[in-house]
């Protein structure tokens, strides 16, 4: 990689902030150091075991979990996804703010609603409240112990009820703002340490608009909630963007609407923004925002992925192949999915997380999988920017991974990478499909690590297994890369009933299974850490 590109890569310092984006969330702050490790990888085999399994050299902590009171009068949510931490000074990695999606909810076990029938008001409004993102104030103590400071005023909630504005000179269906965030999943950092939160599964709630009839329509996943209240669809499916300090938030019209997985950020030398986002659905599209002005996520050009043509088209109303179906700009943001059809946007297999690979610059996208198409274990691309610009329109692809039972993964998710840029990734097998037909060799899902240097460089090694049913995600590092932040998702989501769980993880026994976030440290993160001191 050129000098300048992987200077213009490590993104600007964000100097003169209360709060600095940790160094691995599509904003870099130092540079990575691949040097050799000695370390050799133990990895897991495969498990089924109700547990969260960590390979040799690993251990975890609770920090905290569904339910937990983050102050007097709010808790920790449910479905915890995305973390991010932010240090409260540069590379302070034992301080920090750290933010955590809650995407979805359970009502067996959230609002205690065995039947979508049954629902009242009051289990609805005890859902919204469940869904959305958490603010934690975090400290590592002397002892090494990761703690949430109780109380402390950092610590707040934003959910399903809080009102957000949308950023955007025209309203969006028919209003300036919208009643809450929701299916929270993945999400990104921007370089002046706020948060991005994709609303991904949206419909779930309020449902949708058929984007060419505009007919109203559920999800085979309805949760009921427009039942009570008739918050447009188009409110939602959004990357809406929150000031970690005071829990304000925006939604960002301009990366346009459809269920987002993640926002991963990248500043120019000039200061203008490049935002890779991807929808996660069968046959969806991959996006990049490029802002026209430094630093703003509202003006600029959105473009589609055309994988055949190499070419990143425009989503622009003023295209004749949209000017005749889209009434305006604002139009073509809402109905997106239809919108980057019309200009030749390649169909693909679920776009989720999205990472700039450290060492070499390149795009790297998670495709989860396509059961219509018959791919069962995904892959992982590699797109290839134009002569290493994250601004240019043209760029050429490779598959950089691809699941099965000889790589030993399927179905990757959320990724990072480490300070010596090690890559991380989780899987996400459903939930019914884990260890049965084309899974049945792989165990529940996992954290697997791809290792850049030494003799075990490029294999895939297991390094984490998670329990019944759950999802390992939003793998997140401290800045000295000694901590690794990590969601454990949706244990025992398939549970018979909420009396009978096929999961009880993370207190054992009897006990009802709860999504919580875990800090993985030990051995093996201070050695793949170690020329970072
Ligand atoms: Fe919420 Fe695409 O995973
Ligand atoms: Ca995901
Ligand atoms: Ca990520
Ligand atoms: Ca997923």
């Amino acid at each position: 990689m050129q000098r300048r590109t992987f200077l213009e890569f490590l993104g600007k310092g964000a100097a003169g902030y209360l709060l600095v984006p940790g160094m691995l969330g599509g904003c870099r702050q130092q540079a990575v150091n691949p040097a050799a490790s000695a370390y050799r990888i133990k990895p897991l085999m495969p498990s089924v075991a109700d547990e969260l399994q960590l390979a040799e050299g690993l251990s975890s902590q609770m920090l905290i979990r569904w339910g937990d009171p983050i102050n007097a009068t709010e808790k920790f949510g449910f479905n915890n996804d995305f973390t991010c931490f932010l240090p409260l000074e540069a590379n302070n990695s034992e301080e920090g703010i750290l933010w955590v999606n809650h995407e979805y909810v359970d009502a067996r076990f959230v609002s205690n609603c065995p039947s979508l029938e049954s629902k009242t008001a009051e289990q609805v409004h005890e859902e919204q409240l469940a869904v959305g993102g958490s603010l934690l104030r975090v400290k590592k103590t002397a002892e090494g112990y990761w703690e949430v400071a109780p109380n402390h005023p950092l610590n707040r909630r934003v959910h399903g009820l809080t009102e957000i504005p949308f950023n955007w000179p025209e309203p969006i269906a028919g209003s300036r703002k919208a009643i809450g965030t929701l299916a929270n999943c993945s999400g990104g950092l921007t370089p002046w340490g706020t948060i991005l939160t994709c609303e991904e599964n949206y419909d779930q709630f309020y449902g949708e608009h058929d984007p060419l009839t505009g007919a109203f329509k559920l999800s085979g996943d309805d949760q009921g909630w427009h039942r009570y209240h008739d918050f447009p669809p188009e409110h939602y499916g959004w990357v809406v963007e929150v000031d970690p300090r005071t829990g304000e938030s925006v939604k960002h019209v301009a990366l346009g609407r459809c269920a987002h997985e993640c926002a991963t950020v990248h500043q120019l030398s000039d200061g203008r923004l490049v935002v890779y986002t991807g929808d996660d659905a069968n046959d969806e599209h991959l996006y990049k925002f490029i802002s026209s002005v430094p630093g703003s996520l509202s003006e600029g050009t959105l473009y589609a992925a055309n994988l055949e043509t190499g070419i990143w088209e425009a989503v622009e109303h003023s295209r004749p192949e949209l000017r005749e179906e889209f009434a305006d700009q604002t139009d073509v943001l809402v109905r997106l999915r239809l919108s980057a059809k019309r200009v030749g946007a390649t169909p693909l297999d679920r776009p989720e997380d999205i990472e700039i690979d450290p060492l070499t610059g390149h795009v790297l996208v998670a495709l989860t999988n396509n059961y219509p198409k018959g791919n069962y274990y995904g892959s992982i691309l590699k797109i290839i920017e134009e002569n290493g610009d994250y601004a240019a329109l043209r760029f050429s692809h490779e598959t950089y991974l691809t699941g099965g039972e000889q790589t030993g993964f399927a179905c990757p998710d959320n990724m990072a990478f480490d300070p010596r840029g090690n890559l991380w990734f989780t899987s996400d097998i459903s939930g019914n499909k884990l260890n049965s037909g084309p899974y049945a060799a792989l165990g529940n899902n996992g954290l697997y690590i791809v290792l850049r240097e030494g003799e075990q460089a490029g294999q895939v090694l297991q390094v984490a297994s998670g329990p019944v049913h759950a999802e390992l995600t939003g793998p997140w590092f401290s800045p000295d890369g000694r901590s690794l932040f990590l969601s454990v998702q949706h244990p025992g989501e398939y549970s018979e009933s909420a009396e009978n769980p096929s999961s009880h993880w993370p207190d054992g026994g009897n006990s009802m299974p709860k999504p919580a976030v875990v800090v993985l440290s030990g051995p093996l993160l201070d050695e793949l850490s170690a020329s970072m001191a």
